[in-house]
């Protein structure tokens, strides 16, 4: 049969924390054409600690373009119409591997991880209370959540980086620069780079000069040779060169041409371009973004200052606030994973809407600390509020009530740093297909959730980022080419005083929650 013909395709890969994924969009209309999924393992070698395996993330990718592109093929559809790649990633995830060999010298050491918790109180004082310098530059606190002490302990702990940093062999990378050296070529000619947003979560980066800092990198001790180099969000960093034994070998020679944290990658694809405009992706994590435009705004709220993107070499360079939520998914994973209560991640819906209220139980996710706003690395999670009569319905609606109150307390805080309160909330994220949640949302925040039909937003970002890059020029960022998004909206349906007064339990139940760890 003919294959089916259609406008230039653009593909983006998205490596979340919980899962990988290969989409492919038309990149006139951006729908949606094709996709596949792999979940991914994270390993707990001991308590805090939370690791990935850097190969198992590759071949995640891998493995998720030789089945999209085999979906493509049953849909008749070319996959040499495929003009650009993006990746968009989990942000922070720290990797140091062997250029010489290309095998990673360690496991990714994940965000979420806790084990530098004692540098940072270490590093901590070293920083004098007139003058934070590690904030005024990066836009970030100091807290485990960051590549840079990750790295530092890397350095400090692991013989075998100790070494190949001696010998001039390491390379470091969050996971975007680890895909990239890979999928263009690894240990044979493979491009060590990362763009500005990326590389403004490792706290080594100044986010006014856009470059590798000095004085940071002296502050952590980090050689800043095994640094890779920054770019735009939206450049032809290189050519996939795959040396796989993969049917996506038809991919051999596309460039890859968009590169964006997730959570930018989200901003992009939900179109927040203008000054004001915000939006929250549920992820494992939950991460709600405003972009506050060409300046670098510093929050008094908790929040963190961030690269919201750069696209194009020659363009000016957008900044975000950002309220970070360590624990949404990952609650619900737990439920699946530790405690069993539920089969499916999709099952907790059935079981919350069975109850349709927590019966006065609050379930404090704080798995890693709590992040925004609170920074408090010595909290830990906590289920409180529990009677007889409390069963795994009720705590199932708890810990979607959690990420709800998560949110609020972001979204208060963005409200006061901003001074313009948000009249609704763009949302995304696997999570936005739980109706219960959406629903909840609106309720907790008082004001209406408005989600996208193709809640993909993070690939479509990576993907506008990759197709409209100088030399490829296949998708229009102009405002006016960009297509209507069709959403979905859940309307606050509970009165603003029982809103209030669930919230306020809520903060309670967080006070318990502080000081676990000492
Ligand atoms: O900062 C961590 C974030 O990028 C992880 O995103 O989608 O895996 O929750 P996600």
């Amino acid at each position: 049969a003919n294959k089916a013909v259609l406008g230039p395709l653009v593909g983006a890969v998205d490596q979340g924390t919980s899962s990988t994924r290969f989409l492919v969009f038309n990149s006139k209309t951006a729908e949606l054409l094709s996709h596949h999924q792999v979940e991914l393992k994270q390993e707990f070698p001991k308590e805090g600690w939370v690791e990935q395996d850097p190969k198992e993330i590759l071949n995640s990718v891998y493995e998720c373009i030789e089945k999209t592109c085999e979906k493509l093929g049953q849909l008749n559809i070319d996959i040499s119409n495929i003009k650009a790649i993006g990746v968009s990633n989990q942000r922070e995830t720290t990797v140091v591997w062997d250029k010489l060999t290309g095998e990673p010298l360690y496991n990714a050491v994940v965000w979420l991880d806790l084990r530098t918790q004692s540098t940072v109180e270490n590093l901590s004082k070293r920083i004098p209370g007139n003058n934070n310098f590690v904030k005024s530059k990066t836009g970030l606190p100091l807290s485990t959540y960051f590549s840079a002490v990750k790295l530092r302990w890397l350095l400090d702990n692991v013989r075998k980086v100790q070494k190949a940093v001696e010998e001039e062999r390491a390379l470091f990378g969050t996971v975007d620069s680890w895909l990239i050296w890979c999928l263009t070529g690894g240990a044979n000619g493979g491009v060590h780079c990362t763009d500005v947003t990326n590389a403004s979560r490792t706290m080594l980066f100044n986010i006014h000069s856009l470059e590798w800092d000095k004085e940071l990198c002296e502050f952590f001790e980090i050689p800043m040779k095994i640094l890779p180099n920054v770019r735009s969000s939206s450049e032809i960093y290189g050519l996939m060169k795959i040396s796989h034994s993969l049917k996506a070998g038809a991919l051999e020679g596309v460039p890859i041409s968009g590169c964006l944290g997730d959570q930018s990658a989200a901003l992009v694809g939900q179109m927040c371009f203008q000054d004001g405009q915000a939006k929250n992706t549920y992820g494992t994590g939950c991460f709600l973004l405003c972009n506050t435009g060409r300046k670098c705004v510093f929050s008094e709220h908790g929040l963190l200052t961030t690269v919201a993107y750069k696209l194009g070499r020659d363009k000016p360079v957008y900044y975000a606030l950002e309220g970070s939520v360590a624990i949404a998914g990952a609650v619900v994973r737990w439920l699946r994973d530790n405690l069993g209560i539920i089969k499916t991640s999709e099952e907790i819906e059935k079981l919350a809407k069975e109850v349709g209220t927590s019966y006065g139980c609050y379930f404090v996710p704080a798995f890693s600390g709590l992040y925004a706003p609170y920074w408090e690395p010595s909290a830990r999670g906590i289920i409180c509020g529990l009677t007889q009569f409390t069963n795994r319905c009720h705590i199932a609606f708890a810990a979607l009530e959690a990420v709800c109150f998560q949110t609020r307390e972001i979204l208060d805080a963005m409200n006061r740093d901003c001074g313009m309160p948000l009249r609704h909330l763009q949302v995304d994220g696997g999570m936005t297909n739980n109706k219960i949640l959406m629903q909840l949302q609106a309720d907790i925040l008082y004001i209406p959730v408005v989600k996208p039909s193709m809640p993909e937003t993070t690939a479509l970002g990576a993907a506008m980022a990759a197709g409209a890059a100088e030399g490829v020029g296949v998708w229009s960022l102009d405002p006016e080419d960009l297509s209507a998004v069709t959403v979905e909206r859940f309307e606050p349906q509970i009165n603003a005083e029982e809103s209030e007064i669930r919230y306020s339990t809520w903060k309670k139940a967080v006070m318990k929650s502080m000081g676990w760890v000492t």
